[in-house]
């Protein structure tokens, strides 16, 4: 069974690959880099820049904020709302080399005194009570199987009255059985929710003012010309057979999309 580090060992959104497109683009290394030059590459997400500015939003986002970003990846969305917000970010990433390549990418765009990266575990969260005004987070809940813990943890970081926003997949009803296990052992992921049962956890955890939202159909397209890209980048048969199952459930509608936001 893979787990969440095996997953994104051999990720086709790498350091390596937002630098090969970068040169790609700049035709060498620019010591003048900015963070809009890595945002086409560097968004582990589905919808890119408007996914985050839709949480960012959400989540009330503004100059001086303290804003965790849970499960961070190579804190795109991190850099992001950095920069355009003026948010002071602690970007947490499980995978050794994913937090050193966001450090990496980070001081390449002299981000660093805005975003923090700290390598560590979204089920044990290395934070004081109260540490954070919001906290966000993108497409990463469905690698870990107590969702309710971390999302109680969460509140404990945030001030009272802070605010989560998040996205994440959600399962239909259709989904099967079978079709689960197969996703938990491809990809980690692992006790999808529903929208009913994310606003439940989310309940339970002291949250208020939930809400959430299908994107589901947004995903569908998305997720179509994701896998359409990589297709073209990738020969491997097994590869093929996993993205054509993964894309099956969502054009079924066994699979799809979800935002949520809450209040602590
Ligand atoms: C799909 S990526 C999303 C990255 C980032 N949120 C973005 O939108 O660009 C999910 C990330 O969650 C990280 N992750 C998975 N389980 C984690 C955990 N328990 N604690 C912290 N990070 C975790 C993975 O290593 C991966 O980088």
């Amino acid at each position: 069974m893979t787990d969440a580090i095996s997953y994104y060992d051999d990720h086709p959104i790498s350091e390596a690959h937002v630098w090969a497109a970068v040169r790609a683009r700049t035709g060498g290394f620019d010591a003048r880099l900015r963070a809009e030059d890595l945002f086409d590459f560097d968004q582990d997400h589905y919808g890119g820049l408007s996914a985050v500015d839709a949480l960012a939003t959400r989540a009330a986002l503004g100059p001086g904020m303290r804003v965790l970003d849970l499960c961070a990846g190579l804190a795109g969305p991190a850099r992001f709302i950095a920069s355009r917000r003026g948010c002071r970010v602690v970007a947490l990433e499980l995978h050794a080399g994913r937090a050193a390549g966001a450090a990496r990418l980070t001081r390449a765009v002299g981000l660093e005194r805005l975003v923090r990266i700290v390598r560590g575990d979204a089920r044990r969260l290395p934070f004081r009570r109260a540490r954070f005004d919001a906290c966000i987070s993108e497409e990463a809940l469905l690698h870990i199987e107590d969702k309710a813990a971390v999302l109680a943890d969460v509140r404990r970081v945030l001030v009272p009255g802070g605010r989560l926003a998040f996205t994440d997949w959600i399962a239909h009803p259709r989904l099967a059985d079978r079709e689960r296990a197969r996703l938990r052992d491809w990809m980690a992921a692992t006790t999808v929710q529903t929208l009913d049962g994310y606003r439940t956890l989310l309940g339970r955890a002291g949250f208020g003012a939930i809400e959430a939202e299908d994107l589901s159909d947004e995903w569908r397209r998305v997720v179509r010309d994701r896998i359409q890209r990589l297709a073209a980048r990738r020969d491997e048969v097994a590869q093929r057979a996993l993205h054509a199952f993964f894309l099956g459930l969502i054009e079924q509608g066994k699979l799809g999309g979800g935002r949520f936001t809450a209040v602590s």
